[in-house]
């Protein structure tokens, strides 16, 4: 059973199973996350650092609307916080990201928060960060193949993706009567630590239903590298649906889409419409985009994931303002995130899935998308 994310467990014991290195791994298709409590991401009191410390924050492209909220909350909030932010996009991929971190790392900075573009490329600076005594964070994507990131801070992505296949469940039994469905997947950039999570997450509730013939996929496209999308590109997802359409959905109907993204999922809903089909499929999606959030409202996309970027970067400038006093940031799991050498001490914040029934209140009082449920 999955259990809340912040039951207790002593302090002492968290930082002793994470010495001793005897934290499980990483959970599979369909499992459950055990999570571990409250703690800190280390056993040794950091060393603290000057108040107005230089922070950098280096974001990935700006693929979906997310990281443009964070970079303006960010600034913002570092700076009321009394530190020097440095927030950049790597605009221009991997290589771009991995110039910019070194930069950031002889300028100075205490602290490095992470939104990875390839979370597989940045062991190398990591490396050098903790040389310098810099705390490296991975921030809503992790970190892969690296001892060297000390703590993640994410809306769990597992959890995005179980809710996103249970809601695609949800809405085919409400919208499109008893099964069978004709449905197809989607995932995400390969190179995003995130996009097998969500897929993972999403397929621990759908799998059991395509083995037992509720499910059907006429495009054969079950597995992930199937199914994901270089660089979480709408035109990409765009253009496999409209082949798929033409392909296999002449004759059928398409009744449901598992898509990862709000922007993919409008995308994949595009390449449908443009088919010329007189029906709107089953859609998740990931985000509250303000599109989509108007989507959702209209019926044009069934669900959507709310994952509010502002507790996300609160969350991360509280563990800047912990690592300044020399204090431990806050933990909530030590056992869901292993990322190839190491599982990772992490924050964990719960997403909510937002249809049409809870977006009122759901949104309410949202700065970017509250105006629309008023
Ligand atoms: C984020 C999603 C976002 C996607 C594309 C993922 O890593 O978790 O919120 O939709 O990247 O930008």
């Amino acid at each position: 059973m999955r259990k809340t994310l912040r039951t207790s467990l002593a302090l002492g014991a968290v930082a002793a199973m994470m010495l001793a290195g005897c934290s499980t791994s990483e959970r599979g298709d369909g499992e459950t996350p055990t999570d571990t409590g409250t703690g800190t991401a280390g056993s040794e009191a950091p060393a603290g650092f000057d108040a107005g410390a230089k922070i950098g924050v280096s974001l990935p492209q700006q693929t979906s609307e997310n990281w443009v909220l964070a970079e303006d909350l960010f600034n913002q909030g570092l700076k009321d916080a009394g530190f020097e932010p440095m927030v950049q996009f790597a605009n221009n991929g991997a290589s771009e990201q991995q110039q910019q971190i070194g930069a950031m790392i002889t300028s100075g900075v205490k602290v490095l928060i992470i939104g990875a573009v390839d979370g597989g490329q940045l062991g190398a600076q990591a490396e050098e960060a903790k040389k310098e005594g810099i705390t490296v964070i991975a921030y809503d994507r992790l970190l892969t193949n690296t001892k060297d990131v000390d703590m993640y801070i994410a809306f769990d992505p597992f959890r995005v993706g179980e809710l996103q296949g249970d809601s695609l469940l949800q809405g085919l039994a409400a919208l499109k009567g008893s099964g069978p469905y004709n449905i197809e997947l989607l995932a995400g950039s390969p190179d995003d630590a995130n996009s097998a999570k969500f897929f993972d997450g999403a397929m621990s509730k759908l799998q059991p239903k395509i083995d037992d013939g509720t499910l059907k996929i006429l495009s054969g496209q079950t597995k992930f590298d199937q199914v994901a999308t270089q660089g979480w590109k709408a035109e990409n997802a765009q253009s496999r649906f409209s082949t798929i359409m033409t392909a296999n959905y002449e004759k059928e109907e398409l009744h449901g889409i598992l898509s990862p993204n709000d922007t993919l999922a409008r995308a994949a809903l595009t390449a449908v419409d443009q088919a010329g089909k007189d029906y709107i499929p089953v859609a998740t999606g990931q985000d509250s985009e303000v599109e989509s959030v108007k989507w959702v409202l209209d019926g044009r996309q069934y669900s959507t994931i709310y994952k509010d970027t502002r507790e996300l970067v609160k969350e991360s400038i509280n563990a800047v303002i912990a690592l300044q006093k020399g204090e431990q940031p806050q933990i909530n799991d030590t056992e869901s995130y292993d990322n190839g050498v190491k599982v990772v001490p992490s924050f964990l914040l719960e997403p909510v899935v937002v249809t049409k029934e809870n977006a009122k209140e759901v949104y309410a009082g949202d700065p970017f998308v509250g105006d629309l449920v008023k």
